[in-house]
């Protein structure tokens, strides 16, 4: 396939583009942004792969995602591009609305000028908080956050698409991710770079919160098989194998860091804090999709990627990523 990935040069997006150009022989062509969590390090082995292109340019520039479209002349639009830290959602919603409104508005009309598929990176989220059992594609939509509620909005404008205008649009909904190339604001490289250089490791609140976690590769599968064996106007739900607290994630970090018991920091919670996500991926199961690594196994290699890639976040930790991290903690990472 010759495929348009918007937000490729981000964690999950560049993921998805390095196995679609490698395990299926794809042409990909990037659209990004470069915001501070786009960097062109992330796809810096793929520049030399035959079908790789990349486009700097926003989703919400209707030139730019011309220009992406005449470059690559796609079949398919895979959108990733999006603002993803709920924690800057709360401080500074305004890019959040303009790019999951305004942009997925954008690529959206191009889909359907162009006449290409379309499929929408989303989130458990938009279902909101559960305290017992699992989300389906049928739970209601309660999202809580301006990230999820502005990534809600833009759902329902591709579900609009396919009602209105026949547009053969899919949305695939995740649960947390985590492996290599995850921008350090997230909470487990957050907890393991802290931990590799001796900072405090911040827990909000009680740290009982749950997620549930799924590894990169196994939520860009899924996108993957989505896109291929998906039925236009559905929604899929892909979720990790293991749900746990947040606490007993950041011990798991400690154990396999090394660092100590005693930089565990309690600090003032999120507000609207989601206290658990848990959901059923039986619908893209049914279509042939399982997630192949265990929480336990994925975790320990990814602790040693960020220790063998310190090219990688040590230019993000000696950045502006400093800054961000004393207005959202109050405090100074370690020089
Ligand atoms: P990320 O923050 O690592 O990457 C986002 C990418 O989008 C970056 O490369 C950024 O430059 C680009 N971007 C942002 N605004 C843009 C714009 N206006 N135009 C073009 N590019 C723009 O995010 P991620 O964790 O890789 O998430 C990718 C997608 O997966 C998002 O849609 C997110 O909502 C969804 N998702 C993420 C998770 C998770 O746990 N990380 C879970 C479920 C779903
Ligand atoms: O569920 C899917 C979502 O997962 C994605 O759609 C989002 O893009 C992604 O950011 C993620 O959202 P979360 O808010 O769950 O992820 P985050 O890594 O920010 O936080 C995970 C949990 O850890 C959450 O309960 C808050 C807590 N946390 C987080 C940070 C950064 C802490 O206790 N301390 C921290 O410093």
């Amino acid at each position: 396939m010759k495929l348009l990935v918007c937000g490729g040069a981000g964690f999950i997006g560049s993921t998805f583009a390095r196995l679609r150009l490698r395990e299926q022989g794809d042409a990909v062509t990037v659209l990004d942004k470069l915001t501070y969590a786009g960097r062109e390090e992330n796809f810096q082995d793929l520049t030399e792969e035959p079908g790789f292109r990349f486009v700097h340019g926003a989703i919400e520039d209707p030139g730019a995602v011309a220009a992406a479209i005449a470059a690559g002349s796609p079949e398919a639009i895979v959108n990733f591009a999006a603002e993803t830290h709920v924690d800057r959602s709360i401080a500074e919603p305004d890019a959040f609305v303009r790019t999951h409104a305004l942009g997925t508005y954008v690529l959206l009309e191009a889909a359907r000028e162009q006449g290409l598929r379309y499929l929408q990176v989303s989130t458990d989220e938009v279902y909101g908080s559960i305290d017992v059992g699992t989300f389906n594609e049928d739970s209601p939509l309660r999202p809580s956050s301006p990230y999820s509620a502005t990534k809600t909005g833009a759902d329902l404008l591709v579900a609009s698409y396919f009602h209105t205008y026949g547009l053969p649009a899919v949305i695939c909904r995740g649960s947390n991710n985590y492996g290599p190339y995850q921008y350090p604001e997230k909470l487990i490289p957050l907890m393991i770079l802290n931990a590799l250089n001796g900072d405090s490791l911040p827990v909000y609140g009680d740290g009982m919160q749950v997620r549930n976690w799924i590894h990169s590769t196994d939520f860009a599968r899924a996108i993957g098989h989505v896109l291929e064996h998906g039925d236009p106007g559905e929604v899929y739900n892909a979720g990790g194998p293991d749900e746990e607290a947040n606490i007993a994630v950041i011990r798991r970090i400690i154990d396999l860091t090394g660092a100590e018991e005693s930089q565990i920091d309690y600090v003032t919670d999120r507000p609207g804090h989601d206290r658990r996500y848990s959901l059923s991926s039986e619908k893209v199961r049914a279509l042939g999709w399982a997630p192949n690594v265990r929480f336990e196994d994925g975790l320990a290699e990814t602790v040693a990627w960020y220790r063998e890639n310190a090219w990688w976040w040590e230019p993000i930790r000696s950045g502006d990523y400093r800054g961000y991290y004393e207005r959202q903690y109050g405090r100074s990472l370690q020089p």
